[in-house]
């Protein structure tokens, strides 16, 4: 895919804004490119926030070999990127499990990694919210059967913590860790760690308040079934890749249901739009235990 530098990227299209919360310092080029960029005020507990790209019939990963990424389901949308690298951008952590790091074992999730053209003005924004250093890659695996040879984890790019069981650090510390790497196993047995416990181990780690669950579906489906998740940014790429029986296709959330039983419901919040793709944002209702 040729690369598309930020002079020729069309700007997002602004159709609703709630103007809610703090406008964030976004340096003129990534103002130009994305409009005006709010977040909640800093309150004393994390503010989890995720972002996807779904097809417009719920499709986000075709799990197919060469084509399970999120630029198969964008259509590799410039503007998704610049979103993603935004969000990136503003984030102190970022939250992958280890089904989107086999899906893309080269990436570190860096906003420059995603949209290397807006680097700059990425490191501005990051700067002009107090951080020192890229969002810290938490990587959650419940059997621990990641290679600590990749770039996330051997590059030194980023700060990384991979969250496991006990059962999987043990299998993790037969490798050798780089000194950039901590490796944090939840107490319990049980291969599939709550979501709460994910952020408590994170908060140990990092004081940063603005946590970004990039995925993938499993891993977001636990954080909805504890309500943890406080908003959902997602793109609607506007193709149909249908499905078919037993092909594997992922939905925004899998291994878990809601409705009808327990539906969660969202509110929109912001709309942009970009050609074709939607740029969505939506709140979900607070259920934390109050702080
Ligand atoms: N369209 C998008 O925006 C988007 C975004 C993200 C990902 N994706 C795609 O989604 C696909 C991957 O889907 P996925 O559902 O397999 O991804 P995933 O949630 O990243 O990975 C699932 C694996 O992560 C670990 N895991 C997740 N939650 C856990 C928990 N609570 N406790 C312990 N371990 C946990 C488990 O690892 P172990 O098996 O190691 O125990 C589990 O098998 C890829 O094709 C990727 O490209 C798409």
């Amino acid at each position: 895919m040729p690369r598309l530098g930020p002079s020729i990227l069309a700007p997002l299209e602004t159709l609703f804004d709630t103007k809610r919360g703090n406008v964030l310092p976004l340096p003129p080029n990534l103002a130009r490119l994305y409009g005006c960029l709010r977040m909640p005020q800093q309150r004393s507990r994390p503010h989890v926030f995720s972002n996807f790209v779904a097809t417009l019939d719920g499709v986000v990963s075709l799990n197919a070999i060469g084509h399970a990424s999120g630029a198969d389901i964008s259509g590799h949308s410039a503007q998704d990127r610049m979103v993603m690298g935004l969000l990136r951008a503003i984030a102190d952590v970022v939250i992958v499990g280890s089904g989107t790091l086999g899906a893309d074992p080269r990436h570190v999730w860096t906003a420059e990694a995603i949209f290397p053209e807006l680097a700059d003005e990425y490191r501005r924004l990051s700067k002009a919210m107090g951080k020192r250093e890229p969002p810290l890659n938490v990587i959650v695996s419940g059997n621990g059967e990641i290679d600590l040879r990749l770039p996330v984890f051997a590059s030194g790019k980023v700060p990384a913590l991979i969250i496991t069981t006990t059962a999987g650090a043990k299998r993790l510390r037969t490798q050798s860790a780089p000194d950039s790497v901590d490796i944090r196993a939840t107490r319990g047995s049980a291969s599939t760690i709550p979501a709460n416990a994910i952020l408590d181990e994170v908060c140990q780690v990092s004081p940063g308040k603005l946590i970004l669950v990039e995925g993938g579906p499993r891993l977001l489906g636990n954080f909805y079934a504890e309500r943890l998740v406080d908003e959902q940014f997602l793109t609607l790429a506007p193709q149909i890749a249908g499905r078919d029986a037993g092909d594997g296709r992922l939905g925004l959330v899998m291994g878990k249901t809601f409705a009808p039983s327990d539906p969660l419901w969202g509110t929109l919040i912001d709309l942009r739009r970009g050609s074709s793709h939607l740029f969505l944002r939506y709140s979900f209702p607070e259920s934390w235990p109050a702080s």
